[in-house]
């Protein structure tokens, strides 16, 4: 695949337009995973705190029933992930969806503003489904139609039921967006009748959309495209559409429209259940320049700033529905550090990073930002301290130097 940028001259120059502040439709929240850990904050104190930071939205992943209670009286909307680990028997069995409910949210709703359930999260490339039933085409869709009847069955109308994808194990092509597909065959066994579903029930599209991983996958892709760094000298051209891209979040999403379009369901709102990039990375004997606290925040920054211009996506004019920081706090390290696969993932850029080898996290355990971000009101895309620039100048600078030759 090839990626190569146009490049007009070699003055570099920063453009940093303070975007002006249009009605918004994009809905910021953050990822949460509820932790008993003793270092961690309670759910109680983190649903105080991120009211306070006006985060209107929370992705809970790996829910649990206290976790659910904590939001109960926040006005946070909440979006649940239930563990892949659930989904065999959720295909196999109403009264297990059924239960699930129960214990999750028939307690606490409609105070707890639960608007949507995720069946499963990147269920095309797990291996936590149950072992004797694990092809995820015969299982997830199953499972969604269970949790939705189980939803029926209790008198819950509103709360719509997604499975959440991720954009590097699903989709064929990075370039040009407009020609973007799903990939075969899943595809055609599972995305295909999962959207027919979503459409059917005024569902969303769910999909994480990590331009860190796609960076690391691309060496050729300049730093600054995938940070929102506008300038002259980074974008792309998509010659089918006459579109010009200018950061990499939008021509990932706008992948996905047209994958949606090719797929006839244009007109499904996609929700990006997780983004982010990380501050540092804690691989043994391996160095990652860019999970830095600077680009991390730069990344940030020109998320939310993006979000809130409210020019949505080349492609779909509202851009997307929701958007999810990945994650509150960074994910205690329990893992091997040494071990050659987790070293070997990392390099490879993929985020099925269980835990500890790069921190997303947002906030630290004491409950304080690490980086300076506003989620109320308006926010402009500037902040980037000054030595950010040089730093950020220097990279660019020797990457242009770079594709000149
Ligand atoms: C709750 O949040 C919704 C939007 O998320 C907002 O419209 C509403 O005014 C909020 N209610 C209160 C009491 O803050
Ligand atoms: C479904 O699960 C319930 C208990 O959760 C059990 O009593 C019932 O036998 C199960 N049905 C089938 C068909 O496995
Ligand atoms: C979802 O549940 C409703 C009942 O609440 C039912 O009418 C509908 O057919 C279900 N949708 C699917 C795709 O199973
Ligand atoms: C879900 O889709 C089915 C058809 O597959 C439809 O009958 C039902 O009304 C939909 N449910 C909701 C809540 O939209
Ligand atoms: C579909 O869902 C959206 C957002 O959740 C809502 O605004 C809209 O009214 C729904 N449409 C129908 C027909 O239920
Ligand atoms: C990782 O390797 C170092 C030395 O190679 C060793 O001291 C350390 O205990 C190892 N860590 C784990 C978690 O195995
Ligand atoms: C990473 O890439 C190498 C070669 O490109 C491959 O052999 C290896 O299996 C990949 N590892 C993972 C975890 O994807
Ligand atoms: C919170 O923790 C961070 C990192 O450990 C530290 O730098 C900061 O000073 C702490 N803030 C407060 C208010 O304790």
């Amino acid at each position: 695949m090839t990626f190569s940028f146009n490049i007009l001259a070699l003055t570099f120059l920063s453009l940093l337009t303070t975007t002006a502040i249009t009605s918004s439709t994009t809905t910021i929240g953050v990822t949460y995973k509820p932790s008993s850990s003793p270092n961690l904050p309670t759910p109680e104190h983190v649903a105080s705190t991120l009211q306070s930071l006006h985060i209107p939205a929370v992705h809970l992943l790996h829910p649990t029933p206290a976790s659910i209670r904590a939001f109960a009286y926040s006005n946070i909307s909440l979006l649940l992930t239930i563990p892949n680990s659930f989904i065999s028997s959720f295909a196999a069995n109403r009264s297990s969806s059924t239960d699930w409910l129960y214990n999750h949210v028939l307690p606490f709703y409609p105070r707890a503003r639960i608007s949507l359930i995720s069946v499963g999260n990147d269920v095309v490339s797990s291996s936590e489904l149950d072992p004797t039933n694990s092809d995820p085409s015969t299982v997830l869709l199953p499972a969604m139609r269970n949790l939705n009847l189980s939803l029926g069955d209790l008198g819950i109308k509103n709360i719509r039921v997604s499975t959440t994808f991720s954009f590097i194990k699903v989709m064929e092509q990075l370039f040009p967006p407009s020609t973007a597909g799903f990939l075969e065959p899943i595809d055609k066994v599972i995305i295909k009748p999962v959207l027919q579903f979503l459409d059917d029930n005024n569902s969303s599209f769910l999909i994480d959309v990590v331009p860190y991983d796609v960076y690391k996958l691309h060496s050729e892709i300049p730093i600054g495209f995938a940070l929102f760094q506008e300038n002259p000298f980074n974008f792309r051209d998509d010659g089918n559409t006459a579109v010009r891209y200018r950061n990499l979040f939008d021509m990932m999403v706008d992948g996905v429209v047209a994958s949606l379009a090719n797929s006839g369901h244009q007109n499904i709102r996609i929700i990006v259940t997780r983004t982010g990039w990380p501050s540092s990375s804690s691989i043994s004997g391996y160095v990652e320049a860019e999970a830095s606290q600077l680009f991390a925040e730069m990344y940030l920054k020109g998320l939310i700033a993006h979000m809130k211009s409210g020019m949505g996506t080349p492609l779909r004019k509202d851009g997307v529905a929701e958007v999810y920081i990945y994650e509150l706090f960074d994910e205690e390290d329990d893992n091997n550090p040494n071990s050659s696969s987790s070293v070997m993932s990392a390099r490879n850029g993929s985020r099925s990073d269980k835990t500890g080898e790069h921190q997303w996290g947002i906030l630290y355990p004491n409950m304080t930002m690490k980086f300076d971000l506003d989620f109320s009101g308006s926010e402009k895309a500037s902040g980037i301290k000054f030595a950010g620039w040089v730093g950020l100048f220097l990279w660019i600078f020797g990457e242009i130097v770079f594709w000149l030759l």
